[in-house]
């Protein structure tokens, strides 16, 4: 580590003292970044993680939906995010306005709202969901009633695919997962034999059935970690490689796909932190009566998720 960054990270050090704030980041974050956060995790864990703080400020290193998410549950505390540009490609192909459209055409369907998405369409859903808890929320739906599932048309399919049950899916998708193809991933299994595959369900229906394990970011940590094989290709966002091979030194992990790489979780380094700090910038507010209706959905969902 340079005297650069150890200076910096003495600075944002004092200064999360002095703001009384807790620093929490994806685990698709940059490296510097994870180090030097309080909590790491997914989506999930970084909702139920901002859920339970007690910090005043909430510096959330992730993109906009996640720290939207924070400043939902938290309306009492102050969320920064320290780049307003990091936004995600996924959940800027839905509105507010298109999912009304659905309803009105499925006018008794239950809706689903992967959180990967605007506050403004949580508001319009009756449920969250984020990759780990998919399955588990659409299984707590009854048989009966028709599903509405938004955005990501992959993480719905893949969901239909465990509950053998049939969903009406919009058609957004991840960009960045998207960019892996499965003749790239067949080219590395054949390198690797006995590797097992470790997959995030955004990726497309062939990755999915070509994995061993579909499963969330923190998900695919923690089956690294239990794993007996001791290569493990992993098909997601590049970023995911920092904590596995931190957290997991006696095993060699493998991309699936050099170039799946979130741009929008990338904005973020340390000196952005520290003016983050510094400045206090830039905060995240939603607006009381979409915070309210989006609220009763993300917390529909962590009631099932304790
Ligand atoms: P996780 O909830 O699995 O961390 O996924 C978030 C995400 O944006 C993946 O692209
Ligand atoms: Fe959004 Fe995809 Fe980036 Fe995740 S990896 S934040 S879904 S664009």
């Amino acid at each position: 580590m340079s005297g650069t960054q150890k200076r910096l990270i003495a600075r944002i050090e004092q200064l999360k003292k002095e703001r009384r704030a807790v620093i929490i980041a994806h685990n698709y974050q940059v490296g510097e970044i994870q180090d030097v956060a309080d909590f790491i995790g997914d989506s999930l864990e970084l909702s139920q993680k901002a859920a339970r703080t007690d910090a005043e400020v909430i510096v959330f290193c992730g993109v906009h939906f996640m720290a939207e998410t924070a400043a939902v549950l938290c309306p009492n505390q102050t969320v920064l995010m320290p780049d307003l540009s990091a936004g995600c490609g996924m959940a800027e192909m839905i509105s507010a306005d298109e999912v009304r459209r659905m309803k009105q055409k499925h006018p008794n369907a239950v809706v689903v709202c992967y959180v990967n998405s605007p506050a403004a369409v949580k508001a319009e859903s009756d449920i969250c969901c984020t990759s780990s808890n998919a399955t588990k929320v659409v299984e707590s739906i009854p048989q009966d009633r028709e599903v509405l599932f938004i955005p990501d048309q992959y993480l719905g399919a893949h969901v239909m695919r465990q509950t053998g049950r049939k969903l009406i899916l919009y058609n957004g998708y991840c960009p960045t997962h998207v960019r892996i193809l499965s003749s790239d991933l067949q080219e590395v299994m054949a390198e690797h034999p006995d590797a097992e595959v470790l997959a995030h369900p955004e990726c497309t229906g062939p990755i999915a059935q070509l994995a061993t394990h579909v499963l969330s970011t923190s998900g695919i940590t923690k089956m690294a970690g239990t794993s007996s094989a001791s290569t493990v290709i992993v098909a997601t966002e590049i970023g995911m490689m920092h904590r596995l091979a931190k957290e997991n030194q006696d095993k060699e992990f493998i991309p699936a796909c050099r170039s799946c790489d979130c741009t929008h979780m990338k904005v973020n380094n340390l000196e952005k932190l520290l003016w983050s700090l510094e400045e206090m910038q830039y905060p995240i507010t939603v607006e009381a009566a979409v915070a309210t209706r989006a609220k009763k959905a993300i917390n529909a969902m962590l009631a099932i998720s304790r």
